[in-house]
């Protein structure tokens, strides 16, 4: 059906992986009512972002009341403030909501504003245009008077020019003719309250508002408690008619307009704002900056025009066309969340890539490990982003220099939880919203942040081939975390092993021994064997490097032959235990009860509950998300089992399925992360099981497993991690230095897949079906380079391996016919 007033929808039914009230077509979120209950989860799925700035898909004629929630976000803005919890003095950094752009409020004669909650809604639709980015809102309402009024707003956060944004609304008057009061507003007096646990803590993170008028434009200004970042907003509003009339509070500024409406002749209403910070480059200061940008900004139409184009560019790069429908919509509403918080924009910031993207305020906007499921993706698609964010943590090693030193050890540790300058900010106790207990939350002990980054130094350096990358920072930042490592792990005298005591896992269920003294445990298997590789992967990279590169590098970071010698003990000797004949996820794991898992059935906050109960989950052998089997998401099953037997463990082939099912039957799925890990792992062996948590995985955030978290903010790691399943593990995709590997062995379901990669700077069409792959050169295929049939029998595909130019000319070479 195409709406009456021509908005773009066409019709198709849904499916099984719609969020609720909503449904999908293949580019289109869309929403044909208006719900309450389901206004937050809704507000976090339209948001718009740009990677600059974001901001939820809240009404423009509503402020935080219970049912919406407005919500902007400036990637890297953060600041400090302290609460008192539970009788100690709390410090916490925050991502920032800074001043609302959005209002804009209007109402018949008479009437008092417009409001959902009160006015007679005739009809509603909400849409998200994926393609585009831009939200669609139509509102068709009665008010007291029999008045009948259609409101359509279009609205835009610009991918073409990250400080702008725009909503146009137009007012037809369908039977009557009078004045439509509008007003519109920069609101300065919000504050973090989004998220229902953290209401205890402060969120009154903007000071010192001050608002004013530059010819067409109000401008709002405020800065942040701690971090003094200035925050400027300005707003031009056309309306055809005049400027209208200003109201003025210090944390508030409006124009008054008055809209003389025909019965049956639309009237159009523009509100263009520009944001900036003090962060930002190339500004004098931001107040004046926002407030020239916005005087400067082309009228919507051209700045759609222009967004549109942006967004042109982008999807060219990150097409990744599955046959599969249902798939396909979630693919691209993932991959449009992705981009809008971490899109070529960001590669000129200094950011992280913050858990839940710049949609809301859960887990306080901070950086944890999730660029592991993140960067995979991004460079094969934009590398230039994923540099960039490993630079943001190669600016915060000598902060983590700090970290490492005031525990001991030498190198980099990078924390558990971070934002602006790379402190640890992982909060130090934790609300049970089950219990409404405040409890000690020792997940700083998690160490694992540096592997991950680690890993991604060298998945970066392999997908790009870029040895400028290396010997700029990449090395240094690989090799500093490998030190600090090396120096977690101590010798054992009386086994001559190596260990590392005291910390934690991926899984958080699991943060001390019953009744223990202290947190922390003993031989993470996957902090110490991915510890293994870091060490094998520091000393490779350190052998890649120029001559005169390795000589600087280890003469100013006074790395000497004999600490070399250590991590090469540490390679052979590193402790890994086992019980069942399955890799232990810790020492002592063993010895744990089993937990009823019957009685628990569907719980996935298992700690929650079992806290509720004055019980732990330290008790149990039973996971949050995958931890052990991480392990075999990260690395080939060759590579994995070849560290186990250079460390004289265990290691026959059968030992990755049992593992697998071990731990399978043991894991509460309590992350949305672990559904991404169990389909990967599961991918060869069990292509159903796969395909399963594969489909979880998509419903991450449109179905909401977590049980109210999307609300709070969308789960990246998981949609970028859905995406990468398909891209690289579906596609059996390995990139090695010189060439790459697919073995593809596409699930049932999926019939097709097509998509551009960007490998070693040169771009790849690949397209794969049950029976063939097709690789080409070029984003748009003009030229095939390999062509494989896949033998249907075998369960696992045949190889094939296509060489980079250079290695095809050594080859050409090396067989007498090269240059
Ligand atoms: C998971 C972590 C993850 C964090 C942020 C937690 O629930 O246990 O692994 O890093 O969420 O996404």
């Amino acid at each position: 059906m195409i709406h009456r007033c021509g908005t773009f929808v066409d019709d198709e039914g849904g499916t099984k992986r719609e969020p609720a009230g909503a449904r999908m077509t293949p580019w289109t979120l869309v929403y044909d009512r208006f719900d309450p209950v389901e206004e937050r989860r809704r507000e976090t799925l339209c948001t718009l972002g740009n990677g600059y700035f974001a901001t939820r898909g809240a009404a423009p004629e509503s402020s935080a009341d219970g049912v919406h929630y407005p919500g902007t976000y400036v990637a890297g803005c953060y600041n400090r403030l302290t609460s008192r919890v539970a009788g100690r003095a709390v410090t916490n950094e925050e991502l920032v909501n800074v001043p609302n752009w959005l209002p804009l409020a209007f109402a018949t004669p008479g009437c008092a504003w417009f409001h959902t909650g009160t006015d007679t809604l005739l009809d509603f639709r909400q849409t998200l245009d994926l393609r585009h980015g831009v939200l669609y809102r139509l509102l068709r309402y009665r008010d007291g008077h029999g008045r009948v009024t259609l409101v359509r707003q279009r609205r835009i956060v610009s991918m073409a020019d990250p400080h702008l944004a725009a909503l146009e609304t137009t007012f037809l008057a369908e039977n009557w003719s009078g004045i439509m009061r509008v007003t519109a507003a920069l609101d300065g007096s919000v504050v973090n309250g989004g998220v229902e646990r953290y209401r205890g803590l402060r969120g009154d993170h903007l000071v010192d508002h001050a608002t004013g008028r530059r010819e067409a434009v109000t401008w709002l200004r405020a800065r942040t408690s701690e971090s003094e970042i200035t925050v400027a907003l300005a707003s031009r509003v056309r309306t055809g008619a005049g400027p209208g009339e200003i109201v003025q509070a210090p944390a508030r500024i409006a124009t008054e307009h008055e809209i003389s409406l025909e019965q049956g002749r639309p009237a159009v209403v523009t509100k263009t704002i520009a944001l900036a910070t003090s962060r930002d480059h190339a500004i004098a200061d931001a107040r004046s900056a926002a407030v020239r940008r916005a005087a400067l900004a082309p009228g919507f139409g051209h700045l759609l025009a222009r967004h549109r184009l942006a967004w042109a560019r982008l999807w060219r790069r990150a097409r990744l066309q599955v046959d599969d429908p249902a798939g396909a919509r979630i693919v691209h509403l993932h991959t449009f969340h992705l981009l809008q918080t971490l899109s070529p924009h960001t590669a000129d910031l200094d950011v992280g890539v913050p858990a839940r993207g710049l949609h809301g305020e859960a887990y306080r906007g901070h950086v944890f490990w999730d660029e592991l499921f993140v960067l995979p993706w991004l460079n094969v698609r934009f590398p230039e982003t994923a540099r960039a964010l490993l630079r943001y943590r190669w600016r915060r090693l000598p902060e983590a220099r700090v970290h490492a030193r005031a525990l001991g050890l030498p190198g980099a540790l990078f924390p558990w939880q971070s934002g602006s300058d790379g402190q640890e900010d992982t909060q130090l106790l934790h609300l049970n919203p089950r219990s409404g207990h405040w409890t000690a939350d020792n997940s700083h002990l998690q160490r694992h942040v540096g592997l991950a980054i680690a890993y991604n130094v060298w998945q970066h350096f392999t997908a790009t081939g870029d040895l400028e990358f290396l010997r700029t920072f990449g090395a240094e930042l690989l090799v500093e975390i490998a030190r600090c490592f090396a120096g977690l792990a101590q010798r054992d005298p009386a086994t001559g092993r190596y260990e590392i005591r005291g910390i934690m896992g991926p899984d958080e269920y699991h943060d001390a021994y019953p009744g223990a003294a202290a947190p922390g445990l003993d031989n993470n298997a996957y902090t110490n064997i991915m510890t293994v590789w870091l060490l094998l992967r520091a000393r490779r990279t350190l052998a890649l490097l120029p001559v005169r590169d390795r000589a600087d590098l280890t003469a100013r970071l006074e790395l000497y032959p004999a600490e070399l010698e250590r991590w090469e003990q540490i390679t052979r000797r590193m402790r890994v235990d086992f019980h069942d004949g399955v890799i232990s996820q810790f020492t002592g794991y063993a010895g744990l009860l089993e937990l009823d898992w019957e009685r628990y059935r569907g719980v996935r906050r298992l700690d929650r509950a079992l806290e509720a109960e004055g019980d732990s989950p330290n008790r149990y052998r039973a996971s949050k998300q995958a931890d052990v089997l991480m392990l075999f998401y990260l690395l080939p099953a060759r590579e994995l089992l070849g560290i186990l037997r250079r460390l004289g463990c265990p290691h026959e082939p059968e030992l990755v399925p049992r593992t697998v099912h071990y731990y399978l039957r043991r894991t509460s799925h309590g992350s949305t992360l672990s559904a991404v890990v169990h389909a990967w792992v599961l991918s060869r062996s069990d292509r159903p099981g796969s395909w399963r948590f594969f489909t979880e995985a998509l419903g991450s955030d449109v179905n909401d497993v977590q049980g109210g978290t999307t609300s709070e903010g969308v789960h990246l790691g998981a949609m970028a991690g859905t995406l990468d399943l398909v891209q690289r593990c579906y596609l059996g995709l390995e990139i090695h230095r010189d060439g790459l590997g697919l073995n593809p062995l596409l699930p049932e379901p999926l019939a097709r897949l097509s998509l551009p990669l960007r490998v070693h700077g040169a771009w790849l069409t690949i397209d794969v079906d049950h029976d063939r792959v097709l690789v080409c050169r070029g984003d748009d295929g003009p030229e095939l380079l390999n062509v494989v049939v896949r033998d249907q029998s075998a369960e696992v595909g045949r190889e094939t391996t296509c060489y980079f130019p250079a290695r095809q000319r050594r080859r050409a070479h090396e067989r007498g016919r090269g240059p």
